[in-house]
């Protein structure tokens, strides 16, 4: 239902341009679609654009550890949006941070990535945003709680956590790989979500996309890491998954359906491949853990619970059915140091899909009434332990302290 929503309104948008610019010269109309496409690409709608709401009329709210913060209006009304603002205004939120009038913006405008983007996309990105209705829509962006709300905190923050500046090219690298570069540490802020956060929920940069915890789920290791990351994939398998939200090894569900959803799905075959190319370069030869050994009670329960409740989807050798039912062998996100999405899939079950490939994707069932935490934990370290699979085991308690999140 919202894909059809989102799509549809994408749709009239694009009449909506086409029909302002005619006769305006095609030179002003490319400009306007590169940066129509380019929005897609940022994925400026998942934090400016409340479902079923005006485009980009702000209030999507983003839940921090911190608190809460809310996307601007970025419509060009004059009194609530963006109306009064010059490229050079905008291209400084891009590049520094830093609102009209040098108010510092929060790190949830994903600025640390976006600074990335060359200033001839953000000129199109800008000429792009004034084709857009303007709707008059106040939005109070900085709902934090004290002592977070004072922006001359984040004097501090950029210092210790952001590096202001354009894209440089690496010269040994093929255009390709540059261009999966630019898209993965700019525009397409992957590691927004992909790259592990400090205390004060700035990148580690020494992990760029090296898996982190966002509120309940694990946006997994994505670099080129055979064991934890998707070392196993294939450039088309990449593509596969970024285009359909699916591919023989994971179906996308929760945040990543959102941004396969939004975004991902709607880049060109080249940019994708440019993606998958730029990923897979660089084996980190980190060395594969131990698994758990198969006799200890708990991988010897896990199996039995694995049989009776899960085998019939994910089919007894942890392989599952294509586009169905995720493969659960050699899977980086079972495999992921910190189980949390897992016991929270177990626990609370989960629809995939959302995608044009996959309007209504398949369903994982929530066990949390008919599992005990120790079943859970068992069925897990199982799991996480079979099949070539190699990963902590998963304890009791941290299967009952996610059941209390979750139920509260
Ligand atoms: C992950 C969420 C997120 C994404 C993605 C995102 N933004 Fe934002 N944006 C925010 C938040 C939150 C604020 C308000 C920050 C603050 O007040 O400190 C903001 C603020 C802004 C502002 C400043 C508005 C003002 O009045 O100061 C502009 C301009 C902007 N965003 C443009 C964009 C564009 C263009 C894109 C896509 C390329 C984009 N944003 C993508 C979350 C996001
Ligand atoms: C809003 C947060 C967010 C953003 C932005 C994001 N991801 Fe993800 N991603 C996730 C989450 C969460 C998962 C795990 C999904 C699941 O559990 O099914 C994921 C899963 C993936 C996977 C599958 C990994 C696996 O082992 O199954 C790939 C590949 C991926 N993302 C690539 C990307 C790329 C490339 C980008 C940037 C273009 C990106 N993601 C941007 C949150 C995000
Ligand atoms: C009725 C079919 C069905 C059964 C039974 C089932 N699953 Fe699932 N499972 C799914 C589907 C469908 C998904 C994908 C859901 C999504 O991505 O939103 C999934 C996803 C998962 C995932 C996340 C995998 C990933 O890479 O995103 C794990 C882990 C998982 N299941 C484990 C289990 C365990 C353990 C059991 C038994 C206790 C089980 N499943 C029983 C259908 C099932």
């Amino acid at each position: 239902m919202k894909t059809l929503l989102s799509l549809s309104a994408m749709a009239l948008l694009g009449l909506t341009v086409q029909a302002a610019h005619a006769g305006t010269g095609a030179d002003s109309y490319n400009l306007v679609e590169k940066g129509r496409y380019l929005a897609v690409v940022g994925d400026c709608t998942a934090c400016h654009t409340v479902p079923g709401k005006a485009p980009f009329s702000g209030g999507v709210a983003i839940e921090t550890p911190f608190g809460k913060l809310v996307g601007a209006n970025i419509t060009p009304d004059p009194d609530t949006g963006l109306g009064h603002w010059t490229f050079d205004d905008f291209q400084k939120v891009m590049s520094e941070g830093h609102s009209k009038g040098g108010k510092r913006l929060y790190g949830a405008m994903p600025f640390t990535a976006y600074t990335k983007v060359r200033k001839e996309d953000n000129l199109a990105l800008w000429a792009y945003l004034q084709t857009i209705e303007p709707v008059n829509n106040p939005v109070e962006t900085n709902q934090l709680p004290f002592p977070f709300n004072v922006r001359t905190s984040l004097i501090g923050w950029n210092m210790l956590n952001f590096t202001p500046g354009e894209f440089t090219p690496n010269a040994e690298k093929t255009p390709q790989w540059n261009r999966g570069a630019y898209l993965v540490e700019g525009l397409g802020h992957c590691g927004t979500c992909h790259t592990p956060k400090n205390l004060i929920g700035g990148d580690k940069n020494d992990q760029f996309l090296a898996g982190s915890n966002l509120q309940g789920w694990i946006a997994p290791d994505i670099t080129a890491n055979a064991h934890s990351g998707i070392g196993q994939w294939s450039n088309e398998e990449i593509v596969e998954y970024l285009k359909t939200g699916a591919n023989r090894f994971d179906i996308a569900s929760g945040p990543m359906a959102e941004a396969v959803e939004n975004s991902t799905q709607h880049w060109t075959d080249e940019d994708l491949m440019a993606v998958a190319v730029y990923l897979k370069d660089g084996q980190p030869a980190a060395a594969a853990p131990q698994p758990v050994a198969a006799d200890t009670p708990a991988m010897v329960a896990g199996k039995a619970i694995y049989a009776d409740r899960c085998s019939a989807c994910h089919v007894p050798n942890g392989e599952g059915v294509k586009n169905l039912f995720p493969k659960l062998a050699a899977a980086p996100l079972v495999n992921s140091t910190d189980p949390t999405s897992l016991i929270r899939v177990v626990l609370a079950g989960s629809r995939a899909g959302g995608t044009e490939a996959a309007p209504t994707g398949p369903a994982m069932p929530s066990f949390a009434w008919n599992l005990s935490d120790d079943n859970i934990a068992d069925v897990l370290t199982y799991v996480r332990n079979t099949w070539g699979n190699a990963a902590p085991a998963v304890s009791v308690g941290e299967v009952s302290d996610l059941r209390g999140d979750l139920h509260p």
